[in-house]
C-alpha cells in the first residue's frame, strides 16, 4: 500500500513546521495536516517518553488509521512528529487501531488492535511491534487474532498492565450481539501464550454499548480502571458528552476478576473535548495524555476546513485521593513560562477584574468569594465569549460556549464544593482551554475558535465584591 509512503510523509510533515494556521496551538501536541485522535503507546526509555497517537495523514476523516509518533524529554521540546504505523497486510488493511506502549531492554515496543473488516465484519487482531532507528514500528506477532465467544467484533485498545511479576492486559469490548454491552477482558501472560480470564466484574449496570480504552492503573493499594463508555444517556451534572472518559477506582481481584469495592464512576474531565486517555508511569508518577476531540462530532471543528484536526492534551500528573482522581498539570510544563504578571486585587470594591491574556497563557488564580454566591470568569474575544460560572449555592460550575460563533457550541455542567476560595489553573491557547479546579480535584478541557485574531481578556465578575483575586498571569513559550 504505496499510499502510506512514510519518507514522502515524514517530509511533508516537516515542512509543515512551524504550523502557520492561526488556529493552531502553541503549546499543544498537533500535525500540520490530517487528522489525530487517541495518545497511544505511550513508554518512557533512554531519558525521553515515547508518544504515539492515531493519525490519518491523507484527510481529515476517521479513516487510514496510522500511528504517528514523537519523543520528549520534558514535555516542552519534541522530536519532528512522523510516520510510525500504519496499515499495511490484510490484518490491519482497515486501521492501526489504539494500543500500548512498553519498554524491554531499551526497545520500545507497541502492542494495538489490527483493524479488518471484511463484507462489513470486523476482524480485531491484537498485534505487537517494536520500534527501529528509522522511527518505524516492525510489525510482529499477533497474539490473539479474533475477539472470543461472546465478544462482538469491537474489541480493541489493548493496555498492559503488570500484577505479581506478571504480564496482564485490559482490552475494550461489547459483550452480546443481541443486546450490546460494554465490558472489560483481562488477558495473562502464561507459557502458552495469552490466557483469556474473562470479563472483569464490576457493579456498573447498563453501562452503555461499548467500552474503548481501558487503563488499569495502580495506586498505592488502590486500583484504577480508566475507560471509555459509549451509550451513556446526558445526566443534569454528568455524562454531558456523546462519550465519556472516566474511571472507577476499588481493588482488583485477579482470581476472582472482580473489582472489588469500586467506586461510582467518575469524569476525568467534564469539558467538552477530551477522550480517549492513557496514562504512563515513570518514576512514580502517572501522567496522563488525552485527545482533545470526540468522536462522531466532527462537525464541531471547523479546521478540517483547513486540512488538520485535533490535538492532544498537556500532560497531566495524576493522584487518587478518597476514591477520586486529581489531575494537575505536570511540572515540566513550568517551563513554557515567560514573562508574568501579579494579579493582586483588593476586590472589595470592584467586583470586575480585567486581564488581557497572552498568545498563549497560563493563569493562576484564587478567588476568594466572601459574600459573593455567584462568580463568572469570562473568557472574552471581543463580542465572542466563553464563561465559566460558579454558583455556590447549588454547587454547580456551569461551562457556557454559546457564546461562539464557530466550533461546537452548547454548556456543560458539573458539581464541585468550593468553600471560600475558588483556585483555578487556566491554560489558555490559542484555541486549546484546560482549566484545573481546586487543585486538580476537577479539570475540564475544551475548544474555542475565536473569529477574530484576538487575544482574550478574562473577566471576573460576581454579585456580590469579591473578598480578594489573588495570582498570576504567565505568558506561555511555544513548542516551535
Ligand atoms: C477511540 C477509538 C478507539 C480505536 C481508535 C480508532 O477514539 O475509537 O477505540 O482504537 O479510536 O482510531
Amino acid at each position: 500500500m504505496e499510499k502510506f509512503d512514510k519518507k514522502a510523509i515524514d517530509a511533508k510533515v516537516a515542512a509543515g513546521f512551524p504550523l502557520t494556521d492561526r488556529w493552531h496551538n502553541r503549546f499543544h501536541l498537533e500535525m500540520p495536516f490530517g487528522l489525530i485522535n487517541d495518545p497511544n503507546g505511550l513508554t518512557f526509555a533512554d531519558g525521553e517518553y515515547h508518544i504515539f497517537y492515531q493519525w490519518n495523514p491523507l484527510g481529515c476523516e476517521h479513516k487510514n488509521k496510522c500511528w504517528a509518533h514523537v519523543r520528549t524529554r520534558d514535555f516542552v521540546h519534541y522530536s519532528m512528529p512522523e510516520l510510525s504505523l500504519w496499515p499495511s497486510d490484510e490484518h490491519d488493511k482497515d486501521g492501526c487501531y489504539s494500543g500500548c506502549g512498553f519498554t524491554e531492554k531499551g526497545k520500545v515496543h507497541v502492542f494495538y488492535t489490527c483493524n479488518a473488516k471484511n463484507d462489513g465484519v470486523r476482524t480485531p487482531a491484537q498485534r505487537f511491534g517494536t520500534l527501529q532507528e528509522d522511527g518505524h514500528v516492525e510489525k510482529g506477532a499477533i497474539v490473539v487474532p479474533d475477539s472470543p465467544e461472546g465478544i462482538t467484533g469491537h474489541f480493541r485498545d489493548p493496555y498492559l498492565f503488570h500484577r505479581h511479576g506478571k504480564r496482564y492486559f485490559v482490552i475494550g469490548a461489547q459483550a452480546d450481539e443481541e443486546k450490546p454491552r460494554g465490558t472489560v477482558l483481562i488477558y495473562k501472560e502464561t507459557k502458552e501464550g495469552w490466557q483469556n480470564l474473562g470479563e472483569l466484574k464490576t457493579r456498573l449496570k447498563d453501562f452503555g454499548y461499548m467500552w474503548e480504552c481501558p487503563n488499569m492503573l495502580h495506586f498505592g493499594s488502590y486500583d484504577a480502571l480508566i475507560f471509555c463508555p459509549q451509550g451513556l444517556e446526558a445526566r443534569e451534572f454528568d455524562r454531558q458528552n456523546i462519550y465519556q472518559a472516566g474511571y472507577i477506582a476499588g481493588h482488583l481481584s485477579l482470581d476472582s476478576m472482580d473489582m472489588m469495592q469500586h467506586t461510582k464512576f467518575q469524569e476525568l474531565d467534564h469539558g467538552f473535548d477530551f477522550y480517549a486517555p492513557q496514562v504512563v508511569q515513570h518514576e512514580g508518577r502517572h501522567i496522563l495524555l488525552g485527545w482533545m476531540g470526540m468522536p462522531d462530532k466532527d462537525a464541531e471543528y471547523p479546521t478540517s476546513e483547513k486540512g488538520w484536526m485535533y490535538s492532544l492534551t498537556l500532560p497531566r500528573v495524576l493522584t487518587l485521593r478518597q476514591g477520586h482522581i486529581f489531575s494537575r498539570p505536570a511540572a515540566e510544563l513550568k517551563a513554557l513560562r515567560i514573562e508574568s504578571s501579579a494579579i493582586d486585587i483588593d476586590a472589595d470594591m470592584e467586583s470586575k477584574v480585567l486581564t488581557r491574556l497572552f498568545d498563549g497563557s497560563e493563569v493562576l488564580m484564587d478567588i476568594t468569594l466572601g459574600e459573593a454566591q455567584k462568580v463568572t470568569m469570562t473568557l472574552a474575544y471581543g463580542l465572542e465569549k466563553t464563561v465559566f460560572a460558579y454558583d455556590r449555592t447549588t454547587q454547580v460550575m456551569t461551562i457556557d460556549r454559546t457564546g461562539m460563533k464557530n466550533g461546537g457550541r452548547g454548556v456543560r455542567r458539573f458539581k464541585m464544593f468550593v468553600d471560600n476560595v475558588l483556585s483555578l489553573q487556566l491554560f489558555v491557547d490559542r484555541v486549546a482551554v484546560e482549566a484545573f479546579f481546586q487543585h486538580g480535584e476537577e479539570a475540564a478541557s475544551l475548544l474555542v475558535f475565536p473569529e477574530k485574531n484576538i487575544r482574550p481578556e478574562l473577566r471576573i465578575e460576581a454579585d456580590a465584591p469579591l473578598e480578594t483575586v489573588t495570582g498570576r498571569v504567565w505568558e506561555l513559550d511555544a513548542f516551535h
